[in-house]
């Protein structure tokens, strides 16, 4: 070995020892007398220091040294005269003897310091000096842990881990599949799985009851900061389970991983219908760190005059704690803030609930103090409260309202990432009607079992059969889904046939499943959590981008080894394959 120890361990005990440490320079400064130099590496930075009376020579060497130079240095460990407590090596330093440039460093590009002045781009370009960041190790570090823990739990629970192939067919569910040229096949494709869903029923079939895999899945989708095209998975699959001892089971590992990697101890997960948060929150995945619930308020606003709530399908609202002093600029601001197209409203109602007592609105004209009064009621208002009212189709109104709840919670400073809010969302629907396609889409995919007592709802209305489907959310993300299986042919086939594939599409896409079924395939089930968000959540990070070593930018690109990037002629003809990019030529 290079070195006797890290940059972060010794301490007042290793006092006169003689020590060689190796690492990257972070500062050094010159103070006529002395010079200092704070070596860092992975586990944290000691100060070097080189005293100019009794080593000048030493000294005026270490003066060159740069930022991010990596030196190995061998000298006796002191007592400092003024320690640092904010440091691990604070009460240390090591008087250098001699040292070693190992390798020089260009001027980084931007600082290695926990607030950094580097712009995105820059940092995704320079990475391995980005991942040198405090910020970034932590991360890299929480991941580690996290996956090292969801290891331990799931073999202490039995699952094998078993990998599943990355070059697969494509199909034309779910989002769009990245795809890779076959050249032993011309004019062939592999895909890259979304994920390894179909294998891990067949390893079901298999006999491999319980299963896992910590999985990297390919998704060609728009990104977001909670979405890369290549992201990865707790993956898991059970036989002979029903719902519940999934919930358990999964709920289990989620406790384990707050234990083990936060020190957290977690209570029994809450657990609501798809029904209800879209009713209560506007959203299938409700962000539960603070209430601020909906309150229908159709039928007190209706048959008053006010037009726009008399025609409306649903009128209902939030009550913002506190906030009824707000300016008429602050609500206008709000009123732009819900008609911008992301969100989609058309307009944005108030009532003021006053310290005194008293109301106003924006729609006064229509509506006497009194029956103001019944809709604070309602909504449990205080005086001090404003309530935010919208209306319109239901669907697109509550989903605009929670929205609006989000924001305003982000504003109110109710969403303290310190805090973790678990939740069960159950009983999703089994379809999602798409106006545009014309057809119905699985909503989770369509290998999910409808409920049993809703199977005779397949033959009468569709829309309103539900799945023994469920989703883990946490703070209003969505970390993991999964569901019961269908593990019959014939309604393999069925639901296939609901979403337009004919028999013999059915048959090409999936016969592979479908005739395993054939098989003795056992009643199973499973769930998948999404890796990188779930660490990003328990860092306390909207973004998943720092807890991944290597991301890609929102185009898709990684700009540090420049991918993607054209093929040479010789490998295009080699793949049979003619590009045809500008078509107008
Ligand atoms: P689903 O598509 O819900 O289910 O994915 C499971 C979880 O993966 C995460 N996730 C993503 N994370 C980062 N970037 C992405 N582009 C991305 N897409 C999804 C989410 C999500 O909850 N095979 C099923 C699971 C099952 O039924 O067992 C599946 O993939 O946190």
């Amino acid at each position: 070995m290079l070195r006797t120890h890290t940059c972060g361990e010794l301490t007042i005990s290793h006092v006169n020892q003689k020590v060689t440490l190796c690492g990257w320079v972070q500062r050094s400064r010159d103070l006529g007398g002395m010079t200092f130099v704070d070596l860092r590496d992975r586990y944290g930075i000691t100060q070097l220091v080189f005293n100019m009376e009794t080593q000048a020579e030493l000294c005026n060497k270490a003066r060159g040294l740069g930022r991010e130079y990596v030196i190995s240095a061998t000298g006796i460990v002191s007592e400092r005269s003024n320690k640092n407590p904010k440091l691990a090596t604070g009460d240390i330093e090591i008087t250098v003897e001699h040292f070693e440039v190992l390798n020089v460093s260009k001027t980084p590009p931007f600082t290695i310091e926990d607030n950094t002045d580097g712009g995105d781009e820059l940092r995704m370009k320079f990475r391995y000096l980005d991942l040198r960041r405090n910020s970034l190790k932590n991360n890299m570090m929480l991941r580690h842990k996290m996956a090292f823990e969801t290891r331990n739990y799931m073999n202490a629970n039995g699952f094998l881990e078993i990998e599943t192939p990355y070059l697969i067919g494509s199909t034309p569910e779910g989002a769009r599949d990245f795809v890779v040229p076959s050249r032993m096949n011309p004019g062939e494709f592999y895909a890259l799985p979304q994920s390894p869903q179909t294998f891990k029923q067949i390893l079901m079939v298999a006999g491999y009851d319980r299963y896992f895999q910590i999985v990297r899945c390919f998704r060609d989708e728009d990104l977001r900061a909670d979405r890369q095209p290549e992201f990865t998975q707790i993956d898991c699959e059970m036989s002979f389970i029903t719902q519940e001892d999934i919930l358990v089971i999964f709920e289990g590992l989620v406790h384990h991983l707050f234990r083990n990697v936060k020190g957290m101890e977690m209570g029994k997960f809450p657990r609501m219908s798809y029904a209800d948060a879209m009713q209560q929150y506007g959203s299938d995945k409700p962000d539960i760190r603070f209430d601020m619930r909906f309150v229908e308020l159709t039928d007190l606003a209706q048959n008053k005059g006010f037009k726009v709530f008399d025609e409306a399908e649903l009128v209902v609202g939030i009550c913002a704690k506190g906030c009824s002093e707000y300016t008429r600029k602050q609500v206008d601001e709000l009123t732009d803030w819900v008609k911008r197209p992301q969100v989609g409203a058309a307009g944005l109602v108030y009532v003021r609930c006053n310290a005194d007592g008293t109301f106003k609105s924006s729609v006064d004209k229509f509506y006497s103090p009194e029956e103001l009064k019944q809709w604070a009621e309602r909504a449990k208002a205080q005086p001090g409260d404003l309530l935010l009212i919208l209306s319109g189709k239901t669907e697109k109104t509550r989903k605009a309202l929670g929205d609006l709840r989000i924001e305003m919670a982000s504003r109110l400073g109710l969403r303290d990432p310190n805090k973790f809010a678990p939740l069960w969302v159950v009983d999703f629907p089994l379809l999602e009607w798409d106006e545009e396609a014309n057809r119905f889409f699985a909503m989770h995919h369509p290998f999910t079992a409808p409920k049993p007592e809703d199977i005779p709802l397949l033959d009468t209305d569709l829309k309103s059969v539900r799945a023994n489907a469920y989703d883990l959310v946490i703070n209003g993300s969505e970390i993991g889904g999964g569901s019961i299986r269908i593990h019959n042919k014939e309604m393999q086939n069925r639901m296939l046939n609901i979403l337009g594939f004919s028999n013999e599409e059915a048959q090409k896409q999936f016969g592979f499943l479908m005739n395993a079924f054939e098989y003795g395939a056992p009643p199973h089930g499973g769930i998948a959590f999404g890796f990188d968000r779930f660490c990003a959540v328990l860092g306390g990070q909207d973004s998943i981008r720092d807890y991944i070593a290597f991301p890609k930018n929102n185009s898709g690109r990684d700009v540090m080894v420049n991918s993607p990037s054209t093929l040479h002629e010789d490998q295009l003809n080699e793949l049979q394959i003619k590009l045809n990019l500008n078509p107008a030529k």
